[in-house]
């Protein structure tokens, strides 16, 4: 019988839990939970003798791949995979698959909530501004940034995008203004939201000479990876820049220092983007029915690591 554990250690709602669990017994498979784990041990006594892994920003490296010698399959409830050593899957024939779009309607509900807690002073009582006419630029044109700009049109937003991977016309299809790269968007918006994936390009990308370009009383915000930050340019350049704000749900390394920018820096303690019961319902089923489907069928269509 085939083994499935959901190692979570930020857990998924118990509804989500629940289900994952009737997908997976309902199929004939064991299933085993760890989750709120604090040290990698438990992670690799967990997986011994695990056919398939359910994670959210869970690291799997190549420890953990060696610790479950009858892993096959690992699929990430949720759209980012740098948390998986992809390279050493392939090498141990593992699938890694994610499942896209799941929980992006989500993170970009959390967008709009923190940038009304960021133009309104933190709530601290004094006069803020609204996001109605303001224009906010979308840094890749995926399933969040098209969430994203949904929501921000219902707020009167005039909305902006950039995605080196997104032909121009599909984002005008979808009612957006499409600019010509990155650098374009930083000088046009008043607010800059982050959707890019952390990758060897992508990593620290969002420099010093990038934001440089914001205009006055700009508003950074990051849902996506804290890796897309040069952390010391952005601390930088607010700390020459008063009118900056950075606003983010993934705590940056050097968080004590944003701290020193009262009033224009706010993390959330954990990352909160994809953390609502549907969320952790769609992603997390959706993760067991391509665990079964891959057991049972062999389907594949997920899988990131071809
Ligand atoms: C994702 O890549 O799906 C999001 O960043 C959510 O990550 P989480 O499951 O750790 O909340």
């Amino acid at each position: 019988m085939a083994k499935v554990l959901i190692a979570t250690e930020k857990p998924f709602a118990a509804a989500a839990v629940e289900g994952i669990k009737n997908i997976i017994s309902g199929a004939g498979f064991e299933i085993a939970v760890l989750e709120k784990y604090t040290e990698k041990k438990q992670l690799l006594e967990a997986v011994a003798d695990v056919d398939a892994i359910i994670i959210r920003s869970d690291i799997i490296d190549a420890e953990v791949m060696d610790a479950a010698k009858n892993l096959k399959i690992v699929v990430r409830a949720g759209a980012g995979y740098d948390n998986v050593d992809l390279e050493a899957a392939t090498a141990r024939k593992v699938v890694v698959m994610n499942t896209p779009g799941q929980n992006a309607n989500a993170v970009a509900e959390l967008v709009l909530g923190l940038l009304v807690y960021a133009v309104r002073n933190f709530y601290n009582g004094k006069s803020g501004s609204e996001l109605l006419g303001k224009k906010l630029g979308i840094l890749a044109f995926g399933n969040v940034g098209r969430n994203v700009a949904r929501i921000a049109k219902g707020f009167g937003m005039d909305v902006y995008a950039y995605d080196a991977f997104c032909p121009a016309d599909v984002i005008e299809a979808a009612g957006v203004h499409a600019v010509k790269n990155q650098e374009a968007l930083f000088e046009t918006c008043d607010i800059v939201s982050l959707h890019i994936p952390a990758t060897p390009e992508t990593t620290k990308s969002i420099n010093y000479d990038l934001c440089s370009k914001m205009k006055k009383g700009a508003i950074l915000i990051n849902t996506a990876r804290k890796e897309v930050i040069d952390e010391a340019g952005l601390w930088k350049l607010m700390a020459e820049r008063a009118d900056l704000k950075y606003i983010t749900d993934i705590m940056p390394k050097a968080d004590k220092e944003f701290k020193c920018f009262t009033g224009r820096y706010f993390s959330t303690p954990k990352k909160m983007g994809a953390q609502t019961a549907e969320a952790n319902t769609n992603a997390g089923l959706a993760a067991a029915n391509q665990i079964v489907d891959f057991i049972k069928n062999g389907v594949t269509k997920f899988q990131v690591n071809k």
